[in-house]
This record gives C-alpha cells, structure tokens and sequence, in this order.
C-alpha cells in the first residue's frame, strides 16, 4: 500500500497543471521583467496577468494591491512590522491573538522588545477571537490589528467578516494571516474590511517559496526589502516569475472547485472524527466542532504522548503531525492548545491529520484502524493509564 499523507496542512504537492504553467519561464521565457526589451516585457506580461488573477481570487479591487513575497512568513513579518513602522506618528499599539502562527507571534514579539506595545488576546475552548474582543482591545494609539483566518493546528476559523467591520469603523488598520485559509474559504478582502492579507502557495498546491502579501491601497506600510524598483518600489529582487506564475495559476483552480472540495472534504473529516470518537476512549476534539477548515482533524489521545503515536503511525505508512509542522520535533506544547485551556498532558498527546486532494475513505478507514491498535497498545505500557485504570 501506498503511503498515506494526512499533512495537507504543512505542505502540498504541486498539481501538474501549476507545474506545467511554471515551465516555460523557467527556460523559454526566462527574461528579467525589469528588462524593455522583448523577452522582459514577456516576462512583465505574465507578471502582470499574474498579479490580476490573484487579485480577482481575494476580491481585491486593484492588481496592484498584490504585492508577491518569498513566504507567508515574509508576508506576516512585512504585514506587522512595515505598518507598525510606517504609523508610529499615530501610536504603537498593536492587537493580536494567542493563537497565531510563530511567523506573527514572533514577529509581535520582537516588536513588543523594540518599544511597541502588545496586546494579545486570550481566545475561547475553540481557539476563536470575538469581534467583541477586538473591539474592547482598541485604543486610540492602536495602529494595527492581526488575527489568524483559520488556526494551522486546530483549524478553528475566526470572524474575520466581523473583526473587519469593528476596525474599519474605528478606523484602525486590519491584516489577517489567511495561510491556511487561502484554498478552503472564498476570501474577499473588500467584503470583509481587510487592508492586508497574507498567503502561501505550498499550502494550496502551489511551489513552496513564494508567498503574497495584499496591501490595500491607501495602507501606509514600509518597504521591506531595500534595492531595485521591483513591486512598486516596496520589495525590492527580481521577481521569482515561474512561482508566481504558479502561485496564480494554483490559486485559481482552488478557489474554481472551492465549494466541490470544501462538500467532499468535509464529509470526509466529520466521518474520521466520528469514527475515532466511537472506536477509541479517552480521545477529545481540539478546535470548533463546525467553525473549522473542511479538512482539519485534531485530536489528543489521553495518555499517549503524541511523538509515540507519530513514530507509530510513520512505520503503518501514514504522515500526519503533532500540533503544528513547525512544532513537530520539539517537546514544548503547543501553545495554541494551552491558550485554549487544554491541559499540558491533554496538549502533548494531539494529532493534527489534514486532508487533500488524494485523501480517500479507504485512507481514513486505515488511519483510524491503526490509531485504534496504537492506542491500546500505548495505554498498556502507560504506567498514568495502568495507574488510573486498574
Ligand atoms: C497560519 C500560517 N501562517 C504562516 C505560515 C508560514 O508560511 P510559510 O511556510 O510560507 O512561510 C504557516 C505555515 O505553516 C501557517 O500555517
């Protein structure tokens, strides 16, 4: 059999028509599209057909509020630290979560020790931010809001719709990290009052390596990388024209079969969820039961510490992670578990399977068996279950 990949969450594959639209510009049109003459103003063409797709796909007015960037940690970095920069005249206050992705939360860190002020809001049992709570946070020094679309480990999604309205009407700047988002949930940053927004191209089968920041027009923010002319003078380097290309070209399949893959998807993760609920004791749900990305199961195995059932798994032939992707590896709990009240011991046994494109029923029928053996076998040499169960 097959290997089974339940980590959508951490990387895709690359689809073949996104490779095949990448092609080109890596040999036949490779000029720089700074350069006026022909094979340049074909490279600036693409660029610019590019840049208007992706904007049609997040609802931006403008195509030249796409601003291409090398990751989505780029884009969360740029988002915090360039508007944060760029409105100091009218305060330092920034808003954020306790449930963001290290790309925003280190980078809210780094400026809380560089003299701005932080304030981080506690989230609920499902890892979810009320508008209310925004609206509460906001001073007249804020500059910023930053709230997560959809969590990397639980899948919670919060109500970006309502956090836009607050900020707008107070007239306070709003970025949403929308990684996870971008793919699974049709994005709309002119409906839902959002001045800046970040994607990645790895997470909805695109290359890795490229990301996308939107930028509404109007936004005061600084550049963030120094140098040549390039995105409108605001991030200088010759653009990665072949992942562009490809980031475009993913996005919009994604976002055309959105609602088809969004039915399927979550058909699949209800009936997993349900199947591990009835056939294994001692297992809880982390995240929103509904409010969650239609691919996203995470689960915590009491009494099993979850780097046990990962090498397990990994010899049954199936790839899922603990707590986030870039989590895995450390012992540390997760710290969006713990912000959602989720006790240590609770947090160290969570399962973070996410599903694509090749995910079957079949796949799922065979993790969760084997989640069941692992599970009994694991609690038999558990000294805290033998303890509390004999
Ligand atoms: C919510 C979220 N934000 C940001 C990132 C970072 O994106 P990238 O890997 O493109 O730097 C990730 C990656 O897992 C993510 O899940």
């Amino acid at each position: 059999m097959d290997r089974i990949y339940l980590d959508y969450a951490a990387t895709t594959y690359v689809k073949d028509e996104v490779l095949e639209a990448m092609k080109p510009y890596y040999k036949e049109h490779f000029g720089n599209p700074s350069s006026m003459y022909e094979s340049g103003r074909y490279a600036k063409n693409a660029l610019d057909q590019a840049r208007g797709e992706v904007a049609k796909c997040i609802g931006a007015k403008y195509a030249n509020e796409i601003y291409f960037t090398a990751c989505g940690t780029e884009s969360d970095n740029w988002a915090l630290k360039g508007v944060m920069e760029a409105n100091k005249a009218k305060g330092k206050h920034l808003v954020t979560t306790a449930v963001e992705h290290h790309a925003i939360m280190d980078t809210a860190g780094y400026l809380e020790k560089n003299g701005y002020d932080v304030t981080v809001l506690p989230v609920d049992e499902y890892g979810m931010v009320t508008a209310r709570q925004v609206k509460d946070a906001l001073r007249d020094d804020t500059v910023l809001v930053s709230v997560v679309y959809a969590n990397n480990e639980v899948g919670t999604i919060n109500p970006i719709a309502e956090i836009g309205k607050v900020t707008r009407e107070a007239g306070v700047l709003f970025h949403t990290d929308a990684v996870q988002a971008a793919g699974h949930l049709p994005l709309d940053v002119q409906a839902d009052n959002v001045d800046l927004l970040s994607i990645s191209a790895h997470k909805f089968y695109g290359p890795k390596g490229i990301g996308m920041l939107y930028i509404r027009n109007g936004v005061k923010i600084e550049r963030f990388m120094h140098g040549g002319a390039q995105e409108r003078k605001r991030r200088a380097g010759t653009e990665n024209v072949p992942e562009i290309i490809g980031l475009a070209k993913a996005l919009a399949l994604a976002t055309g079969t959105l609602e088809e893959t969004n039915s399927r998807l979550t058909g699949l993760r209800d009936y997993m969820i349900r199947e591990i609920m009835e056939k294994i004791p001692y297992t809880k749900l982390n995240g929103h039961p509904e409010k969650r990305l239609c691919n996203n199961v995470n689960i915590s195995l009491e009494f099993i510490e979850a780097e046990a059932s990962l090498l397990s798994l990994d010899l049954a032939g199936i790839e899922c992670s603990s707590g986030s992707a870039c989590a895995s590896g450390s012992l540390e709990s997760s710290h969006v578990l713990l912000a959602m009240g989720i006790p240590p011991e609770t947090a160290k046994g969570a399962l973070r399977f996410t599903m694509g494109e090749t995910t079957t029923r079949q796949q799922v029928d065979y993790t969760v068996n084997e989640l069941v053996r692992l599970a009994e076998r694991l609690r038999k040499i558990s000294p805290l279950f033998q303890q509390t169960h004999a």
